[in-house]
């Protein structure tokens, strides 16, 4: 109102400020983002190498993880020096644009005076005005850095956190406990991993459970014994066929209800938390009591290594367990996985081969786990499973033989070579 002309005239510039701004902030929040997603990078180098301290020990990389991180923290550093410049500019630009604006100003303030169109007044109003506009402006150029840099990390959390599980974790049916038997079955499933889908580690493969009993199975490493658990678990779902229990397909249970319910998993490699003893075992039933947590101990012959440490059940066990021994670790998964109380017992072996002395005792500890449920026990040593129901032999992802103990030794096949190569030769 003071003065629409020479307001005229400074509104013209916006348009071009906006569009040069606009293509400006779009390079910088790109740049952001490729700096957010290398200092992710960097951070998993360190993280990689420093939590892997004794791999990277044992094999003197020391070095080399050091080079390897300052490769990735360099293009960090680049990437970061090129954002900090890129910014640099934008502001020092926006704050040579509004200075010149009052420059401008005083300019056609001066002659619109000389000409008599304003008062010296009007001029004095009127530039108070636009630079209480200009200030801010230059404020909100500050913010623009920040706001650049808050986009681009925000943006990589709310991609988390806007992806889709592909399974959902909860919904659907689940068996009443008087009619849960856990009979499981393998009905022509086909399946690959969805990071290789080309390579099939099942094909139409086919296998009964009966509820109540034992089945091994074995095979040579990397035929797809770890899968079949993985499976049953519902980790991935089938690609072609079904795995049912109790004759429902598994896909219309509720996951979570199978997976805290019925099944109990010791896996390949017992993971455990940093966190005390008796905490990690009642991660299998987090309602468990004391006496409840130190019963499934005593089933999983843990109970006198545990009572033997100073701080017993308390004792902490370090990040993901590192202060026990590879069959203390076992027990307490074994211990972990019977608090649970579960139908079906899933057990991966681990291929850590233990000294025959703590192996009785967590093969002891195994032999107490199987009573009165279903059990899959994937076996390595075969001298652990020969009183197994039934054994099952895997060979490249399809069943090749399938029987007894007896049967299968007299049989004089892939079971039998297998137990073959496993006799200890005596010694002299
Ligand atoms: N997450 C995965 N993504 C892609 N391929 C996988 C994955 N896990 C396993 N595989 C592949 O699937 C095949 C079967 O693996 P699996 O772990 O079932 O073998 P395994 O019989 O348990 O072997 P081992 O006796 O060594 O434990 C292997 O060829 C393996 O490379
Ligand atoms: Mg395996």
């Amino acid at each position: 109102m003071i003065s629409p002309h020479m307001t005229f005239i400074t509104l013209l510039c916006v348009p071009t400020v906006v569009a040069v701004g606009t293509i400006f902030g779009g390079l910088l929040r790109s740049t952001s983002r490729k700096a957010q997603a290398q200092i992710e990078k960097t951070t998993a180098v360190a993280d990689e190498a420093v939590s892997n301290i004794r791999t990277v020990r044992a094999f003197g990389m020391e070095d080399q993880e050091k080079e390897l991180f300052d490769a990735e923290a360099v293009l960090a550093m680049i990437l970061n020096e090129n954002l900090g410049f890129g910014i640099g500019w934008f502001q020092a630009g926006t704050n040579l644009f509004l200075n010149g604006m009052v420059l401008i100003t005083l300019y056609m303030g001066g002659y619109l005076l000389s000409t008599d169109k304003l008062s010296p007044g009007e001029l004095m109003a009127y530039l108070m005005a636009s630079q209480t506009i200009q200030r801010s402006l230059g404020q909100l150029s500050m913010l623009f850095g920040s706001v650049v840099r808050g986009v681009a990390a925000g943006s990589r959390i709310f991609e988390y956190m806007n992806l889709q599980p592909t399974m959902a974790l909860r919904g659907g049916k689940i068996i009443s406990e008087n009619n849960l038997k856990g009979d499981i079955e393998f009905n022509n499933v086909t399946f690959a991993y969805p990071t290789r889908q080309q390579q099939y580690v099942l094909k139409n493969f086919n296998l009964k459970i009966p509820s109540g009993k034992t089945l091994a199975i074995v095979g040579a490493s990397g035929n797809g014994k770890s899968t079949v658990v993985a499976l049953i678990e519902r980790f991935y779902d089938v690609n072609c066929g079904a795995i049912t229990l109790d004759g429902h397909d598994i896909k219309t249970l509720d996951p979570s209800w199978l997976r805290q319910r019925v099944l109990g998993l010791i896996s390949q490699e017992p993971i455990l938390f940093g966190t005390s003893i008796v905490e990690n075992i009642r991660y299998g039933r987090p309602g468990a009591s004391d006496e409840e947590v130190k019963e499934a101990a005593k089933l999983a012959n843990a109970h006198d290594f545990i009572s033997n440490f100073p701080q017993g059940y308390d004792t902490m066990v370090g990040e993901r367990g590192v202060t026990l021994s590879g069959g203390q670790k076992q027990r307490i998964a074994i211990a972990r996985a019977l608090l649970k109380n579960p139908t079906v017992l899933l057990l991966d072996e681990a291929t850590s081969a233990l000294d025959t002395e703590s192996e009785k005792v967590v093969q002891n500890a195994l032999e107490n786990a199987k009573k009165g449920r279903t059990v899959v026990v994937i076996a390595h040593r075969l001298s652990t499973i020969q009183n197994a129901d039934i054994i099952v032999v895997l060979n490249k992802g399809a069943i090749v033989e399938m029987g007894t103990h007896e049967e299968l030794t007299r049989k004089r096949g892939y079971y039998w070579s297998l137990t073959y190569q496993q006799q200890e030769v005596p010694a002299g």
